[in-house]
């Protein structure tokens, strides 16, 4: 018997790519999850009418509309709920969350950040690893935690850095590897596959015969 897909609710507040990456991979009839809604506390964010033409329900919570964090969490906690959302996937979500509500959804709460993590938590990421100059950059989807950009990770994707590269074309190099990286880590989160072990995620069943280095620049130029 194939399982119930789970009920994901995606939170975004601008572009809506990863979102749209999402959502695409919710089309394939293989993919344990499918997308409950697509909730922006930003009404004018470009990825909620993007959402709304194929079909999503979408929901626009404007934070500013509200006097506390509290307060606007448990109007966002409310529509989650009545969505019937199960795996809460964070995807350009720009607002602060109260550990009160990080708590509520603990183990259910995914979030996409475009570096390796623990390294370049926060904003300007990409500026911030060209400064550094380091060889290679990459993004993160890690379950949510109340300290920002923490939390296990479920899966990492790793890009070269290239001696001309500006913050945009490292971004747009990352972003391109987001939007296969998070459908991938929503699919092993959702089936099961991938599972949170205390502050780690475990893979039910690692592969063993693929751990091969990236190296940067490539060994075969040394
Ligand atoms: C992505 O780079 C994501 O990693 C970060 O915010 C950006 C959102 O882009 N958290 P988009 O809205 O998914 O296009």
């Amino acid at each position: 018997m194939t399982e119930r897909k789970k009920r994901v609710g995606i939170l975004i507040s601008g572009r809506g790519s990863n979102m749209e990456s999402l959502i695409a991979a919710t089309r394939r009839s293989d993919y344990p999850a499918e997308i409950a809604c697509v909730i922006s506390n930003r009404p004018e964010a470009r990825g909620l009418s993007t959402a709304a033409a194929q079909g999503i329900a979408t929901q626009a919570i404007d934070h500013k509309r509200f006097q506390t964090r509290e307060a606007f969490e448990s109007e966002l906690d409310a529509a989650l709920r009545a969505h019937g959302v199960e795996i809460v996937a964070c995807a350009g979500f720009m607002r602060m969350m109260t550990s009160s509500f990080v708590d509520q959804w603990r183990d259910r709460m995914l979030n996409i950040h475009p570096s390796l993590l623990p390294a370049y938590k926060g904003l300007h990421t990409h500026a911030r690893a060209l400064a550094d100059g380091v060889k290679l950059a990459g993004c993160t989807v890690h379950v949510v935690r109340p300290e920002l950009d923490q939390g296990p990770i479920i899966a990492q994707a790793a890009v070269p850095v290239l001696d001309g590269d500006s913050e945009e074309t490292l971004g747009a190099r990352v972003l391109q590897a987001e939007h296969s990286l998070y459908p991938h880590a929503l699919s092993l989160f959702a089936s099961g596959d991938a599972i949170v072990s205390g502050e780690r995620v475990l893979l039910k069943k690692e592969p063993v015969n693929q751990t091969i280095p990236l190296y940067w620049p490539p060994l075969s130029q040394l």
